[in-house]
């Protein structure tokens, strides 16, 4: 069986104005099985989001290819879920409305809509909250709307783009356990950008590190904590040692230039 995705060769050149062109992203090479939990760790800038984008079809590699299932991605692609940094929620619309709206978009007639949105709804902890604007809701619960709105559509891959980033850290970590059960029950393949080294150690089948700019795989670290992964295994002597190993590999990418504040038109 092929990788569900792989990048092959992959280079990403930005080219704005008159400016040098950019080079985020150099020759890289990933894949990811099905039903596998992936993290592509990095600093700040090093060209993650241009990668997921990039798998996403949103935008189109300078140089290699990306393919789904061995069938290179030159588009949008409906196969892959993603779910940004910012919850992306349609505002005037209720938390059922939100997440009946991919199904709408594929033709599913009501009734079925409303059975598998009332699925995913309870499957993230909202039920009864159906009739609630995001507006009401916090942003732990607005995250969870997103979720819950992507899983409906069932898409074969997951790309989340640090979709917890903007949380606090006891609302990321119920957030952390709650993708973990759905992954789990679910087989979906996960492929899951995030800074945060532990966010990584938690989720996680394999860690891959990139570097400073331009992205490329650094390293590739499986994570050989056992699964169900609860965030109390932070405790245990294997993790600060795993810990140790991948701070190993991305201490040398974090650059001064990190501390820098993000630019507002950062994806
Ligand atoms: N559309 C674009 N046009 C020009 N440059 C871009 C564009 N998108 C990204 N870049 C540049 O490519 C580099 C990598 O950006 P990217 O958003 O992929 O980084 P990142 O690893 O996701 O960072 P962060 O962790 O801050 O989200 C940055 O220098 C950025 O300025
Ligand atoms: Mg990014």
């Amino acid at each position: 069986m092929p990788p569900i995705l792989a990048a092959e060769h992959v280079s990403k050149t930005f080219q704005v104005g008159r400016d040098e062109p950019l080079l985020a992203v150099r020759n890289l090479s990933l894949q990811v099985e099905e039903g596998e939990f992936v993290c592509l760790l990095g600093a700040s800038g090093c060209g993650k989001t241009t990668v997921l984008n990039m798998f996403a079809g949103f935008t189109q590699p300078t140089q290699g290819r990306v393919l789904l299932r061995d069938r290179p991605i030159t588009g949008i692609e409906p196969r892959c879920g993603v779910v940004f940094q910012s919850y992306a929620l349609f505002h005037w619309k209720t938390v059922q409305g939100n997440v009946e709206f991919g199904l709408r978009m594929q033709g599913v007639a009501r009734a079925e809509r409303r059975r598998r949105a009332a699925h995913f709804i309870e499957l993230v902890k909202l039920g009864g909250f159906e009739r609630r604007y995001p507006a009401e809701l916090s942003g732990g619960m607005q995250q969870r709307v997103t979720l819950a709105r992507i899983l409906a559509a069932d898409p074969e891959v997951l790309l989340m783009d640090e979709p917890f980033a903007a949380l606090d850290a006891m609302t990321r970590q119920v957030m952390q356990e709650e993708l973990l059960r759905i992954q789990e029950s679910s087989g979906k393949t996960v492929l899951f950008i995030t800074h945060s080294i532990d966010e990584a150690l938690i989720l996680a089948d394999r860690i891959v590190v990139m570097s400073a700019l331009p992205g490329q795989v650094k390293a590739i670290l499986p994570n050989r904590l056992p699964r169900p992964r609860h965030v109390s295994v932070q405790l245990s002597a294997e993790y600060a040692r795993l810990k140790a190993e991948v701070w190993k590999e991305v201490g040398f990418e974090v650059r001064p230039a990190d501390a820098l504040p993000r630019s507002p038109d950062r994806r």
